[in-house]
């Protein structure tokens, strides 16, 4: 199996397993189509990728040569993008139960924080008065790809309601900031389009009362991350073009009707730019008959923890059994692919029908480049797996295996046990 034009094989036998290679044309691709499908309906549209979902320098990089803006979550995202070269301008922050300092940190550097509760804008007040600032609306409408992933609607605990948001603008207006944004987030690993489409609408409708109760003017308008792509073989991507019709008609339609100027309009996607532009390459050790065929690989939930705690589908390809001629005519065995800990969550697929495996077989995982290395961990003393990146034909080493060390420098011994 080829990835970015490099075999598989090869960069297993080099690096080692468990790998995550990430494409770099595929980040690019999966960018400017989503930029192209958006600026086709609306001139001011601002891209703020949301580094959460791959948060690698060179990911990063790669998405600011293409012109994209940065969500951020945390304030290391925050030095990740400083040391890439992202502007603070360029970034925005957007994450639940944010500390003083935290807040502190972000109103020195200058980035706009999406304000979640009324009692982080107090608290955001009293330290300082941003240039601008932005409030995150639960728009009432939430949707997923998991229970775990909807993050609007009733009992959300994301987001402001609609009377707590007229307060935090008033509270801000109050205390002499100049601009202002509004913000919404429903979830991630959404294929449909219409939970865009009815949170949309009530977010604009919240906008036109604080617009015209409090006085404000909006300089952008976010409606978030959230697009899903298809990790099944069934299933069906989100057409960018249709999704840019009617979330941008429907954008278009309110500002026009609700006297609200001509905002930027945003979004912070992250899914679907990183998620199919990346695959884990584990190779198997182990097989195991008992109830079940148990094919054992190096990876396990320490390094892709999706299936474990949504239930979440990855293809997998058996890389050395695709390049082979007689691919179409193995035998095929159902396996449950499980990884090296010793806990009944640790899979990466259940009854999954794998052409028949052989120790020292390399799969590929699939679309892993979302929430993939980000969520992995050194479980059961486990360094995390490295991260190699592709273009056309060339490769190299973006993150380094991690050693040991890594796991054991960071500790010492109490002083009593000595
Ligand atoms: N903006 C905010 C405020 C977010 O919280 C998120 C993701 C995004 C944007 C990007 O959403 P995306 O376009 O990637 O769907 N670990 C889970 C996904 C959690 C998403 C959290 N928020 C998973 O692996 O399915």
């Amino acid at each position: 199996m080829i990835f970015g034009g490099v075999p598989c094989e090869r960069l297993a036998e080099e690096f080692g397993t468990p790998l995550w290679v990430i494409d770099e044309e595929r980040i690019r691709s999966n960018y400017r189509r989503l930029k192209h499908a958006l600026t086709a309906n609306y001139r001011e549209v601002r891209i703020y990728y949301a580094a959460k979902a791959n948060t690698s320098l060179s990911v990063l990089g790669i998405l600011r040569q293409e012109g994209a803006c940065l969500d951020v979550a945390s304030p290391c995202e925050v030095s990740a993008g400083l040391k890439v070269g992202y502007r603070p301008e360029q970034m925005s922050f957007t994450c639940p139960n944010v500390r003083n300092d935290e807040l502190k940190f972000l109103l020195e550097k200058g980035v706009m924080i999406n304000v979640d509760s009324l009692s982080e804008m107090e608290r955001l007040l009293k330290l300082g008065v941003p240039e601008i600032i932005s409030v995150r609306v639960n728009p009432g409408v939430g949707a997923g790809c998991h229970a775990y992933d909807v993050l609007g609607g009733e009992g959300s605990r994301f987001g402001l309601h609609k009377e707590d948001t007229l307060g935090a603008y008033e509270m801000a207006k109050r205390s002499g900031v100049g601009s202002f944004g509004i913000h919404m987030h429903i979830g991630s690993g959404i294929l449909q389009i219409k939970p865009f489409i009815d949170a949309g609408e009530n977010l604009m409708s919240v906008a036109r009362e604080v617009h015209e109760r409090v006085g404000i003017n909006f300089a952008q308008i976010d409606f978030g991350g959230g697009i899903g792509i298809p990790y099944r073989p069934e299933e069906r991507g989100v057409n960018l073009r249709e999704f840019s019709d009617g979330v941008l008609g429907l954008f278009k339609r309110r500002i026009a009707g609700y006297d609200l100027g001509s905002p930027t309009f945003c979004m912070e996607p992250g899914r679907s730019i990183v998620g199919d532009a990346a695959l884990l390459l584990t190779r198997v050790n182990t097989i195991k008959t008992a109830s079940k065929n148990f094919l054992g690989v190096d990876a396990g939930f320490n390094t892709l923890v999706r299936p474990a705690l949504y239930g979440a589908y990855h293809h997998i390809i058996t890389t050395t059994k695709e390049s082979d001629e007689e691919a179409h005519d193995v035998c095929e065995e159902t396996y449950d692919v499980v990884g090296p800990l010793c806990e009944g969550s640790d899979f990466l697929a259940k009854d999954r029908k794998l052409p028949k495996a052989k120790e020292g077989d390399l799969l590929a995982v699939l679309d892993v480049g979302a929430y993939g290395y980000a969520m992995s961990s050194s479980y059961i003393s486990r360094p995390r797996a490295p991260e190699v990146l592709v273009r056309g034909g060339k490769y190299e080493l973006i993150r380094e295996r991690e050693e040991p060390n890594d796991l054991l420098n960071h500790q010492k011994i109490a002083s009593w046990l000595e």
